[in-house]
């Protein structure tokens, strides 16, 4: 999958791009029901809320085979190859639970605060691309992204380690105040195997979820290759150590799986 030179205006200009309904109804039930399965299990990689529900599953692709096929589908890293012009690898891989009537705030930062302060990341030149595992709606804690935003850089920020189970480098009320007047705030939604990808630096956060509605989001963080991390101070199941440039597998790899567990079952 190929961006258009339009997308790619898009993504420079507003510093991101959603595509709807890039992955079929079979790969998003294959990966949902392997998530659930996940979240289910007691691993140090799955991080849960201070209610106990799971917030987010980190490195799942290095475990999970339907979650690696994911990590390495050419619909995601092809249009971020395209934008960075050079082959990239996993710096973090997610999935993001929002659990029905639990699913707490993410609090309003930059990506890229986060991998340059913690992770010794030279340049913005990682991104998330993310897949939407289930409907997200307006009111199940879609994530929010502030337009145009990434156009000033690395913001001051503060070490969040209080308000949420997850430390997070935040940004204050009156610098959002500032952007929002500036850039307004979109909160994309859409069906389940919508993709969307946002530059490193583009502001966003999310509202706690207290809907029947989970809203589960896979993201995966590819950099280039070049821009690998230099100064790692978190966990390797958090900022990934293995900088080999990822080869994409077949385009039909997640239907072929899916294909072949209900052949099994059967
Ligand atoms: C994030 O910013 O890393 C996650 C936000 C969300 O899933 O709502
Ligand atoms: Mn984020």
């Amino acid at each position: 999958m190929q961006l258009s030179a339009d997308q790619i205006a898009q993504f420079q200009e507003e510093g991101w791009l959603f595509l709807p309904e890039t992955f079929s109804p079979e790969e998003v039930a294959v990966l949902r029901e392997e998530a659930e399965a996940i979240y289910a299990v007691q691993r140090p990689e799955i991080w849960r809320e201070k209610s106990g529900a799971p917030r987010t599953a980190f490195a799942a692709h290095t475990y999970n085979e339907a979650f690696r096929l994911l990590g390495a589908h050419p619909r995601l890293i092809r249009p971020v190859e395209q934008i960075f012009g050079e082959q990239l690898y996993m710096h973090q891989f997610k999935i993001n639970a929002k659990a029905a009537f639990t699913g707490d705030v993410w609090q309003w930062h930059q990506d890229y605060g986060t991998w340059a302060r913690d992770d010794g990341m030279p340049e913005p030149r990682a991104m998330n691309i993310s897949v939407f595992l289930d409907e997200v709606m307006p009111i199940n804690g879609p994530l929010m992204l502030i337009p145009r935003s990434h156009r000033h850089g690395t913001l001051a920020a503060g070490h969040d380690v209080s308000t949420t189970s997850y430390p997070l480098w935040t940004l204050d009320d009156e610098m959002v105040t500032k952007l929002v007047a500036e850039g307004g705030i979109v909160a994309p939604t859409g069906r389940p195997g919508g993709v969307l990808l946002f530059h490193g630096n583009l502001v966003h956060g999310s509202a706690p979820n207290i809907t029947p509605y989970p809203r589960k989001i896979v993201y995966l963080t590819l950099n280039a290759v070049s821009n690998h991390i230099r100064r790692p101070t978190r966990p390797d199941w958090i900022a990934h150590r293995d900088f080999t440039p990822i080869l994409p597998v077949p385009e039909d790899a997640l239907t072929e799986y899916a294909r072949r567990g209900r052949r099994a079952a059967a």
